[in-house]
């Protein structure tokens, strides 16, 4: 077979045969640990299901939704960034749905890049972002999130020429893998250089309800000047552990959602109509059913930081998402401790190589599993930790 050049461009994609593996050594007895995909093991609240189940059975939501889709999900995402972040956004022209965030981010790229163009994609990141960029034809520019500032990315360190070439910058805060939080001040800098340069700002912005200790996580378009520049993507994957229900949506200035909508209507049609009405319901009431979640994964966080502490580990207290970005001894590389926590002790983790070599020293905890199992996870990390450091 003869394959398009721009697919071998693709590297292979971290999640893809970790199920097949897990299924291996369950059956083969081993008591496995999943840590791995961002997925918690909650369902989503129980009357968004209900919801769901009578829309389910409204043929009128079983037709083609078209990128147009349901209106009052698009009712439901505008009022919900309205009482959220206090910004104002058109849900006709202004919102557009998605099927989950991921393929927005990726289609974007298809919407702004011509080939040649270069986008900055952080790395460790979402692997949408540089898979957009690469089908898009674009050459990505590979930032490293790293401690010394704080897994933000400075763009500056591009330096003028770079950054005149630039179309496309993806940013993620709150962070995954790292779970770094941008301050406001920062997002003020990328904002004014965005303007500057004439660069679309895509804020994937997934992990924005999953906050604790009173942080409050922004929305960029709280940044003066970003509708000129920014679109910004939400997911009801994280918040409400819908992960597989596939709904999402985009905002921003209407000519940016045009182009988005462009694109999807030759690929999709839209989610469900039923998932949509289900997803208005929740944002709606989102507040209230993400409450419980929020204190079961602060509980999770603070029992897996302990244990990882107690097993050796360095580990801060992140003050959002659902992982744990844990730094490994120098010399020993990620892929190899994964391997060993995985064959030795059941534990499945992502190694910071699967977000690009940029994450390469460090390992990803999602805190998918109760605080119980994480803390007994722990303690297998640091026997394997153990065995690292001897050999
Ligand atoms: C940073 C980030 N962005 C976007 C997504 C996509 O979420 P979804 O497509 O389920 O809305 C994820 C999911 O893991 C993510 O971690």
């Amino acid at each position: 077979m003869n394959f398009a050049e721009r697919l071998s461009r693709l590297p292979g994609y971290p999640l893809a045969e970790l199920p097949a593996r897990k299924r291996e050594l369950i059956a083969r007895g081993v008591d496995v640990i999943d840590l791995g995909a961002g997925d918690a093991d909650y369902p989503p609240p129980a009357e968004v299901i209900e919801t769901m189940r009578q829309a389910a059975g409204q043929t009128a939501l079983s037709k083609y939704g078209f990128q147009q889709g349901n209106p009052e999900f698009r009712r439901a995402a505008a009022t919900w960034m309205q009482r959220r972040f206090g910004v104002q956004f058109d849900p006709v022209r202004e919102l557009l749905p998605l099927l989950g965030s991921k393929e927005g981010l990726s289609h974007l790229a298809l919407a702004i890049l011509n080939p040649g163009d270069l986008a900055v994609v952080p790395e460790p990141g979402y692997q949408a972002y540089l898979g957009g960029v690469l089908l898009a034809g674009g050459e990505p520019i590979r930032y490293p999130l790293t401690p010394r500032t704080r897994f933000l990315v400075e763009l500056e360190d591009l330096g003028p020429e770079m950054l005149s070439r630039v179309r496309l910058v993806y940013l993620n805060y709150p962070n995954n893998p790292t779970a770094a939080i941008a301050p406001t001040e920062y997002l003020a800098r990328v904002v004014a250089l965005c303007r500057r340069h004439r660069i679309v700002l895509a804020y994937d912005n997934p992990y924005c309800d999953l906050t604790f200790d009173g942080y409050r996580a922004p929305s960029i378009f709280e940044i003066p000047g970003a509708r000129e520049v920014a679109i910004e993507f939400f997911s009801l994957s994280k918040s409400f552990s819908m992960t597989g229900w596939r709904l999402g949506w985009a905002a921003g200035e209407a000519q940016l959602i045009q182009a988005l909508t462009r694109v999807k209507s030759y690929v999709d049609t839209g989610p469900w109509l039923a998932v949509q009405q289900a997803g208005a319901f929740a944002l709606d009431n989102a507040e209230r059913l993400i409450a419980p979640n929020l204190v079961e994964l602060a509980r999770r966080r603070d029992a897996a930081v302990a244990a990882l502490r107690a097993a050796g580990f360095e580990c801060e207290t992140p003050a959002a998402t659902m992982y744990l970005w844990v730094p490994l001894p120098d010399g020993v590389l990620s892929a190899d401790f994964t391997r060993l926590a995985l064959e030795e002790q059941g534990v499945v983790l992502l190694p910071g190589s699967a977000f690009g070599a940029g994450g390469e020293g460090f390992f990803r905890v999602a805190l998918t599993v109760p605080a119980e199992r994480l803390s007994e996870a722990s303690r297998r990390l640091g026997l394997v930790l153990r065995g690292a450091r001897a050999a």
